[in-house]
């Protein structure tokens, strides 16, 4: 069965007619076309799928797209806003928070949910919202360092 979803996605209105039992990660990715948010464990498991609804951190490869009828959805492809980079990609760039990268979208949205929360976290408040989240490479410190430096950037004035 297929139903019409009507979702705000990344701060557009879109209606689509998607499968009953279609995820929202292969909605976006294959459906849409947004290939920032990734397939990693495709099980709940590692954090790189994570996408915002409502501005919760949500694991888009454990929800049906039909789920989120009617919410606001934003991914990675969100945040650059006339050309510039939003505070937490700037963090992520500028301290050197990624390396192979894979893991980065769903660490920077996961990031985002934090900050539009909480601007000013605690390191022990971003470790905590970034503890579903698995990195292979980076050994985590240079992407709490990562996001530490987007707090400044957001209380400076930069969207999160
Ligand atoms: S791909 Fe969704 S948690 Fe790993
Ligand atoms: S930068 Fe490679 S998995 Fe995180």
């Amino acid at each position: 069965m297929a139903r019409i979803l009507q979702l705000t996605l990344n701060g557009r209105a879109r209606t689509d007619a998607v499968p009953d039992n279609v995820l929202l990660l292969d909605y976006l990715r294959e459906q849409v076309g947004l290939t920032g948010t990734k397939t990693g464990c495709d099980g709940g498991e590692c954090g790189a799928c994570t996408v915002l609804v409502d501005d919760q951190p949500r694991l888009a490869c454990l929800t049906l797209a039909a789920t989120v009828e009617g919410q606001r959805v934003d991914t990675v492809e969100s945040l650059m806003r006339d050309g510039r980079l939003s505070a937490v990609q700037r963090g992520f760039h500028e301290k050197l928070g990624s390396q192979c990268g894979y893991c980065t979208p769903g660490f920077i949205m996961a990031s985002v949910g934090l900050l539009r929360r909480n601007p000013r976290p605690s390191e022990s408040e971003i470790r905590d919202a970034l503890g579903s989240n698995i990195c292979r490479c980076t050994g985590y410190v240079k992407i709490i360092e990562a996001v530490v430096h987007a707090a400044d950037l957001h209380a400076m004035g930069a969207a999160p």
